[in-house]
């Protein structure tokens, strides 16, 4: 009992934690004046950060489209298909607003 306690008050006084949430959680942002993000929020971060998506270079709608139909077909990723509408909106208005010049890829 004595022994539970100490660990009790260990714990405690290690307290508070800082706890530093993976990129993965962090989500997309809406574009001002653009699409919204949730499409992307809700099909785009169950497997790995949003910074997987925003590095890549400027790419065209249809290499977007891509892919998204990559993530379904190559990683059987959920993605509603109701939703290519508005994540491919998003992300090229997302691209766009980056205002990045093509890398040629
Ligand atoms: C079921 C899991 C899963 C979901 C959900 C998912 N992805 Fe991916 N994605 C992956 C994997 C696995 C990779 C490859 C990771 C690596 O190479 O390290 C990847 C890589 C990528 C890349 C890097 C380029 C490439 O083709 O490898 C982009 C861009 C990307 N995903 C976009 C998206 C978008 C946009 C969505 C939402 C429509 C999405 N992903 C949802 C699994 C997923």
């Amino acid at each position: 009992m004595m022994r539970a306690i100490a660990l009790f008050v260990l714990l405690g006084a290690a307290a508070p934690v800082r706890i530093d949430l993976p990129d993965a959680f962090v989500p997309f942002v809406d574009i001002p004046g653009g699409p919204a993000a949730d499409a992307v929020n809700a099909n785009c971060l169950g497997c790995h950060s949003a910074e997987m998506v925003l590095t890549q270079p400027r790419l065209s709608p249809i290499a977007w489209q891509g892919e998204i139909d990559k993530m379904r077909a190559a990683y059987k990723a959920p993605v509603d298909p109701g939703d290519d509408a508005a994540i491919l909106a998003w992300l090229v208005a997302m691209q766009a607003r980056d205002n990045r010049t093509d890398s040629g890829g």
